[in-house]
């Protein structure tokens, strides 16, 4: 009897204890909003057309002046949307001036590219292909007549543009790619966690999102994609050493937008390095360093990053196998 009751009085503390440790993770994580959810391929049989189309268009080298570059070639559908390097390789070897970020989830940032100079995913799309550093090719005309002259494009943009005459149109072009990055999204551990199940998160993970929120981190690294929704200073509290690009200032030319870039999301970070629109930490340890030393003003110990490191390894998903895939065929 005495047992039992000592044996309850154990499982009851354990229990409590647990049920305390959740209920001061609860708050951290409604900050961010709703879980993430992957997206099917449509079934619908117009809608599927375009997202075909742009996944071929996605993975087309013929968009580049020589070949040799698509979409892929510097976000790479099999390798979270990135190419790894601290500056893409584009047209003539042409070294691109700032990093490759991630294509995965982009689409729900408020704007594309690093200074946000792109409205949506569909807008972004075309301008790579005509950029000289990147695909080269040297007008969105010169584009419809390359594609015009594969035949089988023919057909496939006729199939997903009906309404559209011609069908082949560099907006078009840009609309396919667009539909296709749409599917993008990548669900991950912490996903779960959104959802309500805490037991995904261990005790290190649980530590490293309480740095994480109670430090500040999220107040620029914010919602579900944790960024991808505000621009800021870089450099904040210290100046950021590189100073050679100034972010949003070259697009809208007002003093106060001088260093000012869009917060990346920090889905997937662990895979995405090198970090930062400049390159500059090839690492997450340094980076993490950095953002608290020039955007919070704070040192971390040692634990504290591996903490927040092992809190940011949950945002690390997958695209859906049939999203990923590479096209089977390419018209010829
Ligand atoms: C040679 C490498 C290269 C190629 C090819 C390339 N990109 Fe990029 N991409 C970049 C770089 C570098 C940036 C960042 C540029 C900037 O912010 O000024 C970028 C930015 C982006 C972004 C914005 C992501 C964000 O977080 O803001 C998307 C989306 C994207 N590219 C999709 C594409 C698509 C679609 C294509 C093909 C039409 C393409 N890219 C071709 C290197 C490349
Ligand atoms: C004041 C706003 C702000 C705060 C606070 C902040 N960040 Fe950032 N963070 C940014 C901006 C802006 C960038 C993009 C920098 C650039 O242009 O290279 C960034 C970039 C990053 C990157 C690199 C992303 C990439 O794709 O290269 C990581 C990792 C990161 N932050 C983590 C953190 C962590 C961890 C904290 C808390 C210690 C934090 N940030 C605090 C604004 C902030």
């Amino acid at each position: 009897m005495l047992l039992r009751v000592m044996v309850l009085a154990l499982f009851g503390q354990i229990s409590l204890m647990e049920v305390s440790a959740d209920d001061s993770i609860k708050p951290l994580l409604s900050i961010f909003g709703k879980p993430l959810v992957a997206e099917e391929i449509p079934k619908d049989k117009a809608a599927r057309s375009i997202v075909e189309l742009g996944r071929v268009l996605y993975h087309e080298k013929r968009l580049s002046r020589d070949n040799s570059i698509s979409c892929n070639s510097c976000h790479d559908t099999k390798a979270f949307g990135v190419d790894g390097e601290k500056f893409s390789v584009g047209f003539n070897n042409h070294l691109t001036g700032r990093n490759s970020p991630t294509s995965f989830n982009a689409f729900m940032h408020l704007a594309q590219f690093w200074d946000g100079r792109a409205p949506t995913v569909e807008e972004q799309a075309k301008g790579p292909i005509l950029a000289g550093g990147e695909m080269a090719m040297p007008s969105a005309e010169a584009v419809v007549k390359k594609i015009s002259e594969i035949k089988g494009y023919e057909d496939l943009f006729k199939a997903a543009f009906p309404n559209s005459f011609p069908a082949i149109t560099y907006d078009n072009v840009g609309k396919a790619i667009g539909a296709y990055e749409r599917l993008f999204i990548t669900p991950a551990k912490f996903d779960k966690a959104l959802a309500g199940d805490l037991s995904v998160l261990n005790e290190k993970e649980k530590r490293g999102l309480k740095t994480f929120v109670t430090n500040g981190c999220v107040t620029c690294h914010t919602g579900n994609l944790l960024g991808g929704n505000i621009y800021q200073k870089l450099g904040l509290v210290k100046p950021w050493p590189n100073q050679k690009d100034q972010g949003r200032f070259a697009i809208t030319k007002r003093e106060q937008d001088k260093m000012f870039f869009k917060v990346p999301s920090l889905r997937n970070i662990e895979k995405t390095g090198p970090y930062f629109h400049d390159g500059s930490a090839e690492n997450l340890t340094q980076a993490v360093k950095v953002m608290a030393s020039h955007q919070l003003g704070r040192e971390f110990s040692n634990e504290e990053i591996s903490d927040i490191i092992a809190f940011l390894k949950t945002l690390t998903g997958t695209l859906k196998p049939s999203v990923a895939a590479y096209p089977e065929k390419f018209p010829d």
